[in-house]
């Protein structure tokens, strides 16, 4: 996967891309690359963004800008980027991340990822350029790059080869494997802890009777959520 990241603050990325399983990503040769738009602003003094139009408070990133960004990246027009290439603007509003929607965007071969700062984008960004909008949540945070790195780390460790056992990835919480259900729970050594003991059937050594009980945790949790 090629990964773009927009972004005013590119340098956030390096410690991203410094994370071991992100090292694994780009040894196997995908990409994680974040460019600054400001860089690429038509406006003087590096100017991005403006007060919006019908007063309020805060500012909001100009299509402009944006629109400089995208062509100065990709060449092209950025109306039709979107029709090759999944370009997302990450909003507080937009469709909430959940492992299907991970799983979707691990199986794209490139991928845009717009962060948004101050009250967020000008509509006509959303509008025209976007194909997709991403919130990892309904809460507002600052700007949109630690949502966008959110994004990153759940479709990287998808990707073969990216975790230490491709396992990992397939049969965990909410993964088709376990039916959308939340993960069985997990023990490891000492078997015995104070009076806490490892469930019995974990230490049987009977594969069949241990997957079953693993199965049906997994269904209780879905029904029971943790607290
Ligand atoms: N930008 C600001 N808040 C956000 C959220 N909750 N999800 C995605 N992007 C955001």
């Amino acid at each position: 996967m090629k990964a773009d990241v927009f972004t005013l603050f590119p340098q956030w990325f390096e410690w991203f891309r410094s994370q071991r399983h992100v090292q694994n990503a780009l040894a196997l040769g995908h990409t994680v690359d974040a460019f600054d738009f400001r860089s690429a602003t038509p406006l003087k003094w590096g100017q991005v963004d403006d007060t919006p139009f019908g007063g309020g408070a805060g500012m909001v990133l100009r299509v402009d800008v944006m629109e400089a960004a995208l062509r100065e990246r990709y060449g092209e027009d950025p109306v039709s980027l979107r029709s090759h290439r999944r370009v997302v603007a990450l909003t507080p509003a937009g469709r909430l991340l959940d492992d299907a929607l991970a799983t979707e965007l691990a199986g794209e071969e490139e991928l845009t990822l717009l962060c948004g700062r101050y009250e967020g984008f000008d509509e006509r960004i959303l509008e025209h350029f976007v194909s997709d909008q991403i919130s990892i949540g309904r809460y507002v945070l600052a700007g949109g790059e630690l949502a966008a790195m959110v994004v990153l780390d759940t479709v990287l460790r998808k990707l073969p080869g990216v975790l230490g056992d491709d396992l990992s990835a397939v049969e965990e919480s909410f993964s088709q494997a376990l039916e959308g259900a939340p993960e069985y729970p997990h023990y490891t050594r000492p078997a015995q802890w104070r009076d806490w003991a490892v469930p019995d059937v974990l230490l049987s050594g009977h594969h069949a009777r241990v997957e079953e009980w693993r199965r049906a945790q997994s269904r209780l949790r879905a029904q029971r959520p943790l607290p």
